[in-house]
């Protein structure tokens, strides 16, 4: 039989609990014992850490796979329950977010403020006509009012569509022509990089190919000059003028929450839609289970963007629901200089940072020395997201900003599944650096070979899902078909992610990347991140990018574009014993066959908004072809850079 995925990458360490935190950590391990026992049970006891207007009569109905309908007949508030029972509670003084702007702004916004300003907005959405069931754009920046906004929409059970404020007027106008939005939230503008950059504009732009808009609300963050239409109203002038009282009305549990554009790479994008006591149950369980959030002491921090699934889930909808007090952001980590990031934590005495590998990649490169500068002696536990984290990358992040005593989840999710899914209790598992290791509680994750068999400890393959669970995608909104397609159809009843994944020995699971990524080697499918992990290994390497080239003699060659550490030389014939050594290290570390064909040294990778690295186009570098579509990159200078480089190294063979 061949493999489906070959298992490279050995790693040996592993961390156990810090005692401390281990004792009074929120889950022990008892919870996989009790979700075994009762998946649905399980589930039910998590929702009953919400305010429910009415109890469900069915936990689960999955009469009609793959159309899940979660809590059954039962009602809630979403927005009630991330803030007005933490007031009734008592909490109103509790900080929600201590919000700080890009120029050194800031603002402490308590739950009684987030809930006379979520009342506001409430009352003013109703007053421009929108009811439940509407649904309304949000295209902001990362300020206090895109969380307002959001719980505003969940208020009045109005469904959200957050676009992210980087992306084009044409991204914005097919979004809000796909979901017919009656209704624009946006801002003047916001901080990036040390200066106002506009949204206005954009948003102009769009909405004059956008029949369905009525509104467009418009928050005054920058100041700057706006161009003005007779669909346009100022937030200051409307929401902030309106009543703070606000009763909020119950909607049932499959009530339409948000919906949420994932594009993939080319594909026309695909509008994922949430809905409520289902996927409220499943952040707000998650949230308390893999961050161990203590109300009370903690000071949260997730350094996502609103507008992705992260900051829906992991920075509005999860610790609002568990009455966190949390740090929000609005600009990027190298403004006014790269110990923004440290200098904050240090301000705030963060205890929980959850951000992505590219950012901890990105930090690496630009030296430990930075950090070093702070007191990050708050900090109890590091949570990374959104791409495999290098096991070197997890070392430098638990070492280097964790001090050695913080324990590192590394948690698998998607837009799509809406919570996390699979990752460690903090409490609880001896972590491995670069694993992701268990499904979490009430999760059941596999990885299976081509004709869907469960593959054994020591395999690779595909990752899927077996068991519907709460906070799932309901659908593609307006495509049921595509929902099927691109969910279901690949292994008869299972859901199928898109990931290549392994097992460890001891069953662990190590995420591989995207399947599209794989490369077939001399017969052999190896995963792009064990090569890249293999390179991040070593002492010099900052980050890496691996893809597989077309070659005459073994279908594909790896080809690798690697960023050197800060210090590193790589000038002339520096750079080309560095390159050589780098060949050989991955081939000790991972075997002869993984050995790249060939090693680029370059500055930068393309990214996508979000952070993850764009191999297709590093592929048509490697192949010489003309670039794809370049439109989601972030900055797209970085392909010119790539592409000169390139065709100056020679490329050289064994
Ligand atoms: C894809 C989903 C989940 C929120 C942010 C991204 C990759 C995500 C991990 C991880 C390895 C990861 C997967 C997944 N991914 N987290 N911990 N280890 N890969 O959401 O944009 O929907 O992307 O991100 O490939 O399928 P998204």
């Amino acid at each position: 039989m061949s493999e489906t995925l070959a298992n490279l990458l050995q790693e040996t360490r592993q961390f156990p609990p810090p005692a401390e935190l281990a004792a009074a950590a929120n889950v022990t391990a008892a919870a996989y014992d009790e979700a075994a026992a009762d998946r649905l049970a399980f589930w039910a006891r998590q929702a009953g850490r919400l305010d429910w207007s009415k109890e469900w009569d069915e936990i689960l109905d999955w009469s009609n796979p793959p159309f899940a309908k979660w809590f059954v007949g039962g009602q809630l508030n979403v927005a009630y329950n991330c803030l007005d029972r933490h007031v009734a509670a008592g909490n109103g003084d509790r900080v929600a977010i201590h919000w700080e702007g890009e120029p050194g702004d800031n603002r402490t916004i308590t739950y009684a403020d987030l809930l006379a300003m979520t009342s506001q907005a409430a009352n003013a959405l109703t007053d421009l006509g929108v009811v439940a069931g509407d649904r309304i754009a949000i295209y902001l920046p990362m300020i206090p009012e895109a969380a307002v906004a959001m719980l505003a929409c969940a208020r009045i059970g109005a469904t959200h569509s957050v676009v992210f404020g980087g992306f084009s007027a044409d991204s914005l106008s097919n979004r809000i022509q796909d979901a017919t939005a009656k209704v624009v939230i946006t801002a003047d503008g916001g901080y990036r990089r040390g200066k106002p950059s506009a949204l206005k504009p954009t948003v102009d732009e769009a909405v004059s190919r956008c029949p369905s808009i009525e509104h467009v609300l418009v928050v005054r963050r920058t100041g700057q000059d706006v161009a003005w239409t007779d669909k346009d109203l100022w937030w200051h002038e409307t929401v902030e003028t309106a009543s703070t009282e606000h009763t909020a009305e119950a909607f049932d549990a499959e009530h339409p929450l948000f919906i949420l554009y994932t594009s993939g790479t080319t594909a026309k994008p695909k509008g994922i839609l949430h809905t409520s006591g289902g996927y409220l149950t499943q952040v707000a369980y998650t949230h308390h289970a893999v961050f161990d959030l203590k109300p009370e002491t903690d000071v949260y921090w997730c350094s996502a963007d609103i507008g992705w699934v992260t900051g829906h889930s992991y920075i509005v909808y999860g610790p609002l629901a568990n009455g966190a007090t949390q740090l929000m952001y609005e600009g990027t980590p190298d403004t006014p200089h790269r110990g923004r990031f440290w200098e904050l934590i240090q301000k705030h005495k963060v205890t929980i940072l959850y951000t992505a590998p590219t950012l901890i990649r990105t930090m690496m490169k630009w030296g430990a020395d930075i950090p070093d500068q702070y007191d990050l002696s708050s900090l109890r536990l590091l949570g990374s997201v959104g791409e495999p984290i290098n096991p070197e990358a997890w070392m430098w992040y638990r070492e280097n900003i964790g001090r050695g005593g913080c324990p590192v989840v590394d948690t698998w999710w998607q837009t799509e599944t809406g919570a996390i899914m699979i990752s460690p209790l903090p409490g609880v598992t001896a972590a491995k650096p670069g694993s992701a290791m268990r499904p979490l509680p009430g999760i059941s994750a596999d990885v299976v070979d081509d004709q869907a068999g469960s593959v054994p400890n020591g395999g690779g393959g595909f990752l899927v899902l077996r068991e519907p669970w709460p906070s799932m995608l309901r659908t593609i909104w307006g495509d049921d078909e595509r929902f099927v397609d691109t969910y279901w159809s690949r292994f008869e009843g299972l859901y199928f992610a898109g990931d290549g994944a392994k097992k460890d020995d001891d069953g662990d699971l190590w995420l591989l990347g995207r399947v599209d990524d794989v490369m077939l080697v001399s017969g052999h499918n190896i995963s792009t991140t064990e090569v890249e992990s293999a390179l991040v290994s070593h002492p010099s390497v900052a980050e890496s990018a691996v893809v597989g080239a077309t070659d005459p003699t073994t279908g594909q060659a790896i080809v690798a574009f690697t960023i050197p550490r800060g210090s590193v030389d790589t000038s002339g014939e520096a750079g080309e014993a560095l390159i050589a050594e780098l060949r050989e290290h991955v081939s000790k570390t991972l075997g002869p066959i993984a050995k790249p064909r060939q090693i680029m040294l370059v500055a930068e990778l393309p990214k996508t908004r979000s952070g993850k690295i764009m191999r297709r186009l590093l592929r048509d570098v490697a192949e010489n072809r003309s670039l794809g579509d370049v439109t989601t990159l972030q900055d797209s200078s970085v392909m010119d850079l790539i592409s000169a480089g390139m065709r100056s190294s020679k490329s050289d063979e064994d």
